[in-house]
């Protein structure tokens, strides 16, 4: 077997363990695996590479290239060990951008080696846009990442005429393509390159900060195209593949979380959600009354009864009070209380947190259900314990036709005995909207950082 033969066929391997790696990541018990399937598939085609001929000749520059893959992972190890669960979707922003201005690179290194060598020689339109997505992707990581990192304001930025100037850029930019496809003129791929930075910034600035998880899975599908992209500019069927997959599961991805968050799409990205906060915090004069308790009050009422449903969000990840609430499940079990977990879809700020989350502090399986599941067993609950969510037990996403998340599917908490609500104040969710379920008359406030008041539960249910 040839040199080349074997590199084509280990290339095959690698793209094959990137297909099985996405079905290992669709089911939170095999993503662990398919995560080091894909990696074992990356680590294959890079050692494939090293040793790849193209025109008789080996790889140039091999000593920097190794350099340049010592500072990458050197800067890439620590940092993705020890994020923050809170953080993890602004890590994805940055690597992503970073996969999209690579892609851009290798687009602009291309259009630049072709004049050089032949300059006679037309560019073709892959290189192109790669340089467009790539570059956009790149800029639109950026502003995303620094949105969640509390860099720049969360919310939408918005100013008059903005859809439309971002569509006439858009436009700009396709007209340039044209152009340079048609004169070959080598100054205008700069001018696409600038344009396409500020357009990546454009896109992004409208879209509020708690959206931006869904803008970051739209933002892969586009590294996922410009990598695509730099496949047919470098003759690379692994990087065709590799990029046509991220693509098309990033969009899969898009879609899943606007649907589950109740909104289209466009809603997501051209609707400034966020903007207004609707909700009145019920700190003002007219607050309403609400029924709260004491953690102690808390673990009487569980201790007592013989099925409870844990329904986590968001406060979950900001308190880390996975490993107590987890601590608390086992004491209730210890009782011969049944504890199951109701997962909705987007709780949390990016797609799997609280499965992620859960799996951290070694929750089981079997005990999480999916949103369909568990609202059919929560009638049988005596006790839903709400831990640091809001939006998705919000009763407003059925009842509310004016509500902006009616529509949304969400954990029917009320349909418990009763409920046991964990949050810090009155404040409103990710949505910014009054939930009507801290009213219920079965609700019960526990007001408290989650991790806190989870401890001293324990301790209640410890002695009761
Ligand atoms: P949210 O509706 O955002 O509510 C989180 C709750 O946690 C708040 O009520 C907050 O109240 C409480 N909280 C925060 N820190 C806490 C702490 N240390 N201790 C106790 N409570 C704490 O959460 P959710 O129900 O998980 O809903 C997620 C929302 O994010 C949805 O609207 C969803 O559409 C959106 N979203 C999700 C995703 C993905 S993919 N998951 C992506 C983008 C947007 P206090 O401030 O009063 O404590």
């Amino acid at each position: 077997m040839s040199r080349g033969t074997l590199i084509d066929l280990l290339y095959l391997v690698s793209a094959t363990t990137f297909i099985l790696a996405l079905k290992g990541l669709g089911s939170p018990k095999r993503a662990r695996l398919g995560n080091g399937v894909a990696a074992a598939g990356m680590l294959i085609a890079i050692v494939a590479t090293f040793f790849k001929q193209v025109d008789g000749h080996s790889l140039y520059h091999v000593s920097l290239i190794v350099v340049a893959m010592v500072i990458g992972v050197v800067i890439a190890v620590p940092t993705a060990r020890y994020v923050r669960m809170t953080a993890m979707p602004q890590l994805v922003a940055i690597f992503n951008g970073v996969g999209g201005g690579a892609a851009s690179l290798v687009s602009i290194t291309e259009f630049v080696r072709i004049h050089s060598t032949h300059p006679a020689t037309y560019v073709t339109l892959e290189v192109l846009l790669g340089v467009l997505i790539g570059t956009v992707s790149f800029s639109g990581s950026a502003i995303a990442f620094a949105k969640l990192q509390e860099l720049m304001t969360g919310r939408p930025v918005t100013y008059p005429g903005q859809q439309v100037i971002n569509g006439v850029m858009g436009a700009a930019g396709l007209v340039l393509i044209v152009i340079i496809l048609a004169t070959g003129q080598t100054a205008l791929l700069w001018a696409l390159l600038a344009l396409s930075f500020v357009l990546g910034i454009a896109f992004v600035l409208p879209i509020g900060g708690a959206d931006v998880p869904v803008l970051i899975s739209l933002l892969n599908s586009f590294t996922g195209l410009a990598v695509a992209a730099s496949g047919f500019t470098l003759g690379s069927n692994l990087l065709i593949v590799a990029g046509t997959l991220v693509g098309a599961s990033g969009i899969l991805l898009t879609r899943l979380m606007s649907k589950a968050m109740g909104r289209s799409l466009s809603n997501v990205l051209f609707s400034a959600f966020g903007s207004v906060v609707t909700a009145s915090g019920g700190a003002g004069p007219d607050a309403r009354p609400v029924r709260s308790g004491s953690p102690e009050d808390a673990g009487v009422l569980l201790s007592f009864a013989s099925r409870v449903a844990i329904i986590p969000g968001y406060g979950l990840a900001v308190a880390q009070a996975q490993h107590v609430l987890r601590e608390l499940a086992e004491e209730l079990e210890g009782k011969g209380i049944e504890v199951f977990y109701a997962i909705h879809p987007v709780a949390g700020r990016m797609p799997g947190h609280m499965n992620v989350l859960l799996a951290e502090a070694n929750v089981p399986y079997e005990q999480l259900m999916e949103l369909d599941e568990a609202n059919s067993e929560l009638q049988t609950a005596d006790v839903a314990l709400v831990v640091g969510a809001n939006d998705t037990v919000n009763p407003a996403a059925k009842d509310d036709k004016s509500s902006p998340i009616f529509g949304m599917p969400i954990i029917n908490a009320d349909l418990a005995e009763n409920v046991l609500f964990l949050k810090r104040s009155m404040r409103p969710g990710f949505a910014g909207i009054e939930n009507e379920l801290l009213y219920n008359p079965k609700t019960t406030l526990i007001f408290g950082d989650a991790k806190d008041t989870l401890t001293k539960i324990v301790a209640a249910v410890k002695s009761s």
